[in-house]
């Protein structure tokens, strides 16, 4: 017989206190902080599920690695380190550090974009797509059909609709697409995963058309465990074989190295292609710093080369999707409607249909991350019309395709009864649901106004 409780496979050294709070006391600190979570201070935060970037817990290895960083300004053995772990797994020649991800993103997208040009990606997440408008040029979204139905079971919903990038290649001309980005897992798409299969057939395409293919790779360790345990033929290889024949696929990649390098800060752009390296590491050195380290200090560089590793373990891949879908299934059987299956780095409520009594415009996401806070003081983040809602000519809200909450999982952190204990909050919620209301923006800014919007409740 095996176990049925899924066990953290480590052990805790250092532990870092939480305060516990009221809800009336939650009730405050949310009133000040304008009912957006983004603006609460973290201390008044019991569960924080906002994010699952920068907020891994890192291992004594990892920590060892810190004290024995080189802090050289010039071709630091830190720097040599992480230099040799990414070229080993991505097979790019030419890594470019970075402090985050979205600078990596800046660094190649103001390149390559501008106006008249296009991107297509199965979903561009919210700093890709805001680089790319930056520039000047247009960022196309197209995934595969299958996922916008939140509550069908399919292996691999993240992938891009290969179809819909043939016609609109065509369409736009290819001289005009600037890139087709495949992000693994596909975050702002319910971190659902991309198969090999499709990853080919995106590169072929690609490669046919003279077309540049990147990778958004922040989750791709995690994209790895579905592809080995739902795509035919990929069993007997490990997740780092995996991962590493998805980056040979590809003209180069992107990586947040806050997500599966499992670190607090760093990025880097890796690119197969000699002329767009330079041209990239340019804006390096004028905008992150010297090439040898880019924003990042010796010891970060120390830490993502050991991460890098550490990721592809599989103790720790297995425990790391299923603990995710342990939150997920729990909530499914509470009937609580979420999408389906099981992301690896969160669970995905569909709030629309949760609290079905908010209209788009009233912002049901906004309201579910409002209402987990007070209830639990668990933060969330809103995937939906405040994210990623426009406005047409006379004002009026083109709502987001989904309403959704993210409950995305830090790496390494919490331990089940702090999931435990936010499966209970929902319980709470389910008691009395029709009494949440929707929300208003109040003040926002012209790009990712999530993050600094202002809301007043709706009466
Ligand atoms: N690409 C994807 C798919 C991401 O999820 C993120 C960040 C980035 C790029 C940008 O990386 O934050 O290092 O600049 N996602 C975080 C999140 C913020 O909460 O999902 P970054």
């Amino acid at each position: 017989m095996n176990h049925k409780t899924i066990i953290e496979p480590f052990r805790i050294k250092v532990v870092e206190h939480i305060k516990m709070t009221t809800e009336a006391e939650r009730e405050a600190f949310l009133k000040n902080a304008a009912y957006n979570p983004f603006l609460l201070h973290s201390t008044e935060v019991i569960v924080d599920l906002l994010t699952d970037s920068g907020t891994s817990a890192m291992s004594s290895n990892q920590w060892a690695g810190i004290m024995q960083g080189d802090e050289s300004y010039a071709g630091a053995t830190s720097w040599l380190k992480m230099e040799a772990a990414i070229k080993d797994l991505t097979g790019c020649p030419y890594i470019l550090p970075t402090h985050q991800g979205r600078a990596a993103e800046h660094l190649l997208y103001s390149r390559i974009g501008g106006k008249g040009k296009v991107f297509f990606s199965n979903t561009h997440f919210d700093t890709t797509r805001a680089n790319i408008e930056f520039s000047g040029a247009e960022a196309i979204d197209l995934p595969v059909p299958e996922a916008k139905q939140p509550e069908l079971e399919l292996p691999f919903k993240g992938n891009l609709d290969i179809a819909k990038l043939e016609e609109n290649i065509s369409k736009h001309g290819k001289e005009n697409v600037a890139a087709v980005i495949l992000t693994v897992t596909n975050n702002s798409g319910g971190g659902q995963p991309v198969s090999m299969a499709n990853a080919r057939a995106v590169s072929e395409l690609c490669k046919q058309n003279g077309i540049l293919f990147i990778l958004d790779a922040c989750r791709v360790a995690e994209n790895a465990w579905y592809i080995r345990h739902r795509e035919e033929g990929f069993y007997e290889k490990t997740y780092r074989q995996i991962a590493q024949e998805m980056f040979a696929l590809a003209d180069g990649c992107i990586m947040s190295a806050k997500k599966d390098a499992l670190v607090n800060m760093g990025g880097f752009l890796a690119l197969k292609n000699l002329d767009l390296a330079i041209l990239c590491r340019t804006v390096l050195i004028i905008t992150e710093g010297y090439s040898t380290y880019g924003g990042l200090s010796g010891r970060d560089m120390e830490a993502i080369a050991q991460g890098l590793m550490e990721v592809f373990e599989p103790d720790y891949l297995d425990y790391r999707i299923k603990s995710t879908a342990y939150l997920g299934n729990a909530l499914t059987k509470l009937g609580i409607p979420v999408i389906r299956p099981i992301g690896g780095h969160a669970v995905y409520v569909d709030a629309k249909q949760f609290y079905h009594h908010i209209p788009p415009e009233q912002f049901p996401g906004q309201a579910l991350v409002c209402q987990l806070y007070l209830k639990g003081g668990i933060r969330s983040c809103e995937i939906g019309s405040v994210m990623f809602g426009k406005y047409d000519e006379a004002g009026k809200l083109i709502p987001a395709p989904m309403e959704l909450v993210r409950l995305a999982i830090p790496r390494r952190v919490y331990t089940q009864s702090h999931i435990d204990y936010v499966i209970e909050t929902f319980e709470m919620l389910l008691d009395d649901r029709e009494a949440a209301r929707g929300f208003k923006i109040v003040y926002e800014p012209p790009f990712l106004r999530h993050f600094t919007a202002r809301f007043t409740p709706v009466s």
